[in-house]
């Protein structure tokens, strides 16, 4: 056989594939969500997330130093609220000494460089666990936008550097950027999850923070997993109103809108490799069915060549130690 061109010759060794490599992992690229709960001292396993856990502000700050030791950059945090502040209104998420903003302000003290993004939705403090208030069995969109902007400043107050709604209220974006303007925190970014679907792989986050809705489902407000334009249409928005950053969450079952929305956007994009996908691998790991190191790497991967310029995932850390052992 005469062949004109081989392309085995760039598989050829290590070095070949590395030199080709179109895309590298690096720890830069991870967001690392921390689950923090109220005490001190206390860390508690994820049942459904095995090897990852809700930890007291005292453990969270001592992993934050070890997450930037290891070159990760940004961590996003999700508190735990406790039932009897919970409520409707869901004001306690904009209370200035709240369990959010008090994490906020020790872990900026114990490691000033490090990113801090913070979540920012009612349904850890709803007693409906929803991401907005409820009205009449409604999500109701306005007010919740009113809500979401106290606790984007408040979290701005705190010392966040960018707060990330995850709540798919219309609007939210562009009323969080002027309220930030209007109190003088113009150093304040927004990362928004633009693209986030009514996905059944959040189970095990709701799990981890007691956050699961107590009536019907969030799909008048999370996008429905069949809509590909849909996706374009709420980054476009985002970015519009003020995003410095947007997000598609899930990762895995979407990375076709990853790459959509990186095709059409001038900003960096998030992705989100969410619980449920974490637990998957680390179920079939465990279960002796595939290897845990092997298909964290190939993953992340695979969600950066779709398009994610940042990827949060819980695995960053295991992820960020493979990367540079
Ligand atoms: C809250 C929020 C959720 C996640 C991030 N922020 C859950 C939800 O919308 O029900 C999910 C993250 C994960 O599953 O890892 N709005």
């Amino acid at each position: 056989m005469y062949l004109q061109r081989r392309n085995r010759i760039l598989r050829k060794t290590p070095a070949i594939r590395a030199m080709v490599a179109e895309t590298i992992l690096t720890p830069n690229d991870f967001i690392a969500p921390l689950f923090i709960d109220e005490g001190k001292g206390q860390q508690y396993e994820i049942p459904s997330m095995p090897g990852y856990f809700r930890r007291s502000i005292d453990g969270t700050v001592k992993e934050v130093k070890e997450l930037w030791d290891l070159g990760i950059k940004s961590v996003l945090l999700f508190i735990k609220c406790r039932d009897e502040l919970k409520d409707n209104t869901g004001k306690e998420a904009w209370n200035p000494d709240g369990l959010m903003q008090t994490s906020i302000r020790a872990i900026k003290d114990a490691v000033p460089q490090i990113v801090v993004m913070t979540d920012v939705a009612l349904d850890p403090y709803s007693s409906y666990g929803h991401d907005g208030i409820v009205e009449n069995g409604e999500i109701v969109n306005d007010p919740t936008v009113e809500a979401l902007v106290k606790m984007s400043v408040s979290h701005a107050d705190a010392g966040a550097d960018f707060v990330a709604p995850s709540d798919m209220m219309d609007g939210r974006i562009g009323a969080i950027r002027q309220a930030l303007e209007e109190n003088g925190f113009t150093g304040t970014g927004i990362m928004a999850y633009s693209a986030k679907y009514a996905s059944c792989f959040y189970g095990p986050f709701r799990d981890a923070l007691d956050s699961a809705p107590g009536f019907g489902d969030k799909k008048t407000y999370q996008m429905d997993y069949a809509n590909r334009l849909e996706a374009v249409k709420e980054a476009q928005m985002d970015v519009e109103e003020g995003a410095d950053i947007v997000m598609v969450k899930p990762a895995l079952p979407y990375l076709d809108i990853i790459r959509e929305v990186k095709n059409v956007v001038e900003v960096p994009v998030s992705a989100y490799n969410i619980s449920g996908e974490y637990a998957m691998i680390k179920a079939a790991a465990k279960m002796g069915w595939i290897n845990e190191e092997k298909a964290v790497l190939e993953t992340l991967t695979s969600i950066k060549r779709a398009g994610a310029d940042l990827i949060a995932t819980y695995f960053a850390k295991d992820a960020a130690k493979l990367l540079t052992s």
